[in-house]
Parts: C-alpha cells; structure tokens; sequence
C-alpha cells in the first residue's frame, strides 16, 4: 500500500474517550486510510515522526465568530492561522445569532452596521446558503466552516430592529426561511438574547423556531438572556424551549458573571444535569478565562437598543445618560451593572477612532475627574462598534464548568482589531497547558474528546472528529509536555510562549 504520509511512532488519542494507544497513522488523499496495526509494506510519501507525540483528531471549535474572514481584508486574524496554529481545524460559526444569511438586500443596506460591528470589518451578507458558500469557494479557506443560521439574521429581515413581538405572519418568514437554511446545509440555528434584534424575542418564537429545527434533526444553540444574577431564570428558558419543541439544546459560553454570583455555576451545572436526567437532551460549552469579550453597547439597557443603532446618538442627552446610570444601577451584579459598579473591569479592545484607549479600562480613561460611564456614552456616540474585554468570571467557576462531562470546548473568537481577546488565538491550546497540564482539572484524554469527538457528535459533523479508517483526516500532532497558549491580553495573537524545535518530519 501507498500512501501520502504516515504518522509514525505517536500516542493517538482517538477523540472517542479512550485510552491512548501506540499507534501510527496513514493517510491517502484527505481520508485516514489506516490506523496501526499497518499491513506490511507501507510506503508514504511523507513521513512524519511522532516519537514522544499524541497524535488526535484535528480540534473542533464550536463557537466562534469568523463566519465572514475569507471574505474579508487577508490579515493575520483573518487568515484561519490563529485557529490552525492551535490545532483548530473545523469551526462552528453563525454563534450569538450572528450570520451572514439569510439577510435581505434591504436590511444589508440599512443595518448591516451591528453585523459589522459584531463580525469585523469587511462581513458581508447573503440571501440564502447557496450564495454565501459560493463566496467562501472564491476564497482559500483555512479551517472548514460548519455554519449556524443566526436567530438575529432571520430576525432582522422579516421585523426589522424594533421591540416588539413578531406577528405571525413574521414567525411564518423566520419558519420559512430557517427551513431553507436547514436543507440547504446549515447545521443548526443560534441566538443572541442580549444583543438586538434577537433579544426582542419573547420564548415563544424562538418555540416556533426550535420546531423548524426538531424537524430537520438540528440542534439550538444560544448566548442566554443572562449570564450572571439572573442566569438561572435564562436556563430555565433555554430548557423550556427544549421542552416544548424537542430540540438538543446547548449552552453557548457557559460562565456566571459578577463577583457577588461567583461559585454559582455550582447552582447552574446542577440545574443542567438534573433537565438531563430528566431526558432533556441538553449539553453547553466554554472557552477557558475569566475574562469575557463584547460590544460596550451589550452593557447598556435594552431600550436604548430598540430600532437599531441610530438609537445610540441618544446618549448625547443628559436624561439618558442619567436613566442608564440608574439602570445600571439596579440591574443586579454583572457585566450590565459593571458601567458604574466595576467600571475598572470593563477594558476597551477595539475603538477605530481612538486606538490609544486599546487596553485601558474605562476607569482609567475617564481619569480623576471624569465619569467611566460618560466616557463609555461618549465612546459609543462616535462609534457604536466599541469592543470590550470585561474581566468578572472566576477561575474556580471556569474550571468547574470546563471539567463538567456534558461541557466541550468554544473559544468565542471573532474578527475584531485593535487587541482582541486572547480566546481567538489560545482557547485551546490554553486547555491543554493550563487546565490539563498545569492545574490536572481534567485528563487529556477527555479534554481531547471535550475538542473532537464529543462536539463532532453534537453538531453533527458525520466524519471528523475521530481517528479511524475512513475518516477525514484532519490531525494534529503536539507535545503534552509543553503545548500551551501563548496569546496574552497584551499580545492577543501570540501563536505559543515558546516554540519546540525538536519536532520534524522525516522523509522516507
Ligand atoms: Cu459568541
Ligand atoms: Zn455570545
């Protein structure tokens, strides 16, 4: 037998759970041809020597927002490099209900601003599927992309940005148009409830909309109504949508924010398992920080957001200002209320107009004499596209969730400039050097299944995820004793803190 290269001499992790076994691996064409025991009289073009290595199947990132990089400016961050350099080979994106389809020409014209400032610069928007992967086929693509429909995008065409329940004749298009999306391929639909327009929803559409996925075998995804004092009334609702519809439900980015909520996600993963236990299929994901990344205009109330961004241009007025302080005021602790309760928390990393403010909290750019909230109102007046870093999760309560069986691994990166977080270019690699490695939260085998097989298995990636003959062969090859991340909040995309010389390929 000939094949293209051969894996020789590594510890593969098969992604299944399983323990690791000796074994070498060849591959012909784009297919794993066999795994060890090899027929006698292997030749391979390519030889690569594993010695000292786990070999395991190329990770799956199930949560990110890079649905529009090959179709924007080639750079460094859009280029896959930050997700390939950590063994990323498959990403999941359409997350927060975010996606570039299906958008109507129309809303594209006039709204494409909060897709763009939720995507990166360059995002562009499609009618349907078809047009959308003939785009990305113009374009190298780095990783494979599995897409989710966004709740948001579907939202914004048939009701626009208001606040209001969708009349059924709306449901009816969002309906339609989510079955188009499913049976042209998408994998699942996802939606953003505290960003506009998804947030307008009440329970019941997204019930309607869960349906059109329980029918097509496809799973819901969603970044909850709260993270942090009132997450648990927005599991509920996660649940409850389950329920009513039958759809597999997961738990985008699982965390509890806010100091005083710290060590609930104790409260949150018992809440999780028992729905499971009582035969909801329902799972969640992670990525590993305590710092979490958004739009600043996500902290502020809900009814500044109604109708669009043109509502922002509102925060010149002193009532304004003055009835969102108070809001914030009241909204409980957690990223909402940190605009005047932990202002020093809220840490700016991406701001086109004002670059130099990149990394510095709002506390600090306000100064002695100024207001942290007024400068995020002012901020955002000039450009409603400000990107945050908002450091309230606790290490104690990551670890917990990451460790948690039903929790596979979603790094939340996305496109944005200026200093990004480092989620985009280290969730993974950070699994397996902090969390396995460093702290032993979990073993590598099971954190290597939490990257490959468990979320192929969920998001319905039929061939990849595992090693075995037949599968795709997206492989990555690393060393367990010194893979970790080296992207910091400093230098975000930081591909590795040090790099080891010693791995070569041999040439048979
Ligand atoms: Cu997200
Ligand atoms: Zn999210």
């Amino acid at each position: 037998m000939k094949a293209d290269l051969l894996i020789a001499g590594g510890t593969v992790i098969d992604g299944t759970g399983t323990p690791p076994r000796a074994a070498d691996v060849a591959v012909t064409g784009d297919r794993i041809a066999v795994v060890d025991p090899l027929p006698a009289g292997v030749e391979a073009a390519t030889v690569l020597d594993a010695t000292d290595r786990v070999v395991t199947p190329g990770f799956i990132d199930v949560h990110l927002h890079t649905d529009t990089a090959a179709l924007a400016p080639d750079t460094e961050t859009n280029s896959g490099l930050p997700s390939l350099r950590q063994g990323v080979t498959s990403e999941i994106c359409g997350n927060c209900g975010f996606s570039p389809f299906p958008v109507s020409d129309t809303v594209a014209d006039t709204l494409g601003d909060v897709l763009t400032a939720a995507m990166g610069e360059g995002a562009r928007f499609f009618a349907d599927v078809p047009a959308y992967r003939a785009a990305l086929e113009e374009r190298p693509l780095g990783p494979n992309y599995a897409p989710l429909a966004g709740h948001g995008a579907l939202r914004m065409t048939a009701v626009g940005f208001d606040d209001r329940v969708a009349t059924t004749d709306e449901i009816a298009e969002m309906c339609d148009a989510l079955d188009a999306a499913l049976a042209e391929g998408c994998f699942g639909m996802s939606t953003g409830l505290i960003y506009p327009p998804s947030m307008f929803a009440p329970t019941e559409e997204i019930v309607a909309l869960a349906h059109v996925l329980a029918r097509h075998g496809r799973l819901y995804t969603t970044h909850m109504r709260d993270e942090a004092n009132r997450v648990d009334e927005a599991i509920d609702e996660a649940l409850e949508i389950g329920r009513e519809s039958g759809v597999p439900v997961q738990i985008s980015h699982h965390k509890v924010v806010g100091r005083p909520n710290w060590g609930h996600s104790t409260a949150t993963l018992e809440r999780i398992d028992s729905a499971r236990a009582g035969g909801l299929d329902v799972a969640l994901d992670v990525y590993p920080y305590t710092a979490s990344s958004t739009g600043l205009l996500a902290l502020f109330p809900r009814w500044l957001l109604d109708g669009g961004l043109a509502s922002v241009s509102r925060l010149t007025e002193n009532e304004t200002r003055d009835a969102v302080r108070a809001e914030s005021r009241t909204a409980g602790p957690g990223a909402r209320s940190a605009l005047v309760d932990a202002p020093d928390t809220v840490v700016i990393s991406a701001a086109a107009h004002h670059p130099d403010l990149e990394g510095h909290s709002l506390t600090e750019i306000a100064g002695d004499n100024g207001d942290p909230l007024d400068t995020a109102c002012d901020l955002l007046v000039e450009d409603p596209g400000v990107q945050v870093i908002v450091h309230q999760m606790n290490e104690e309560d990551v670890t917990r969730i990451l460790a948690h069986p039903l929790a596979v691994v979603g790094s939340d990166g996305g496109l944005g400039g200026g200093k990004p977080h480092p989620r985009r270019a280290g969730a993974f690699t950070r699994v397996l050097g902090r969390y396995v490695r460093d702290r032993e939260a979990l073993d590598l085998v099971e954190a290597v299944r939490k990257m490959t097989g468990a979320p192929a298995e969920r998001f319905g990636l039929a061939d990849r995820g595992v090693i075995a003959t037949g599968r795709r062969a997206d492989l990555v090859v690393f060393d367990p004793d010194t893979v970790r991340d080296g992207a910091t909040y400093d230098d975000p995309l930081a591909p590795r803190a040090e790099c080891p010389t010693s791995s070569s390929t041999a040439a048979s």
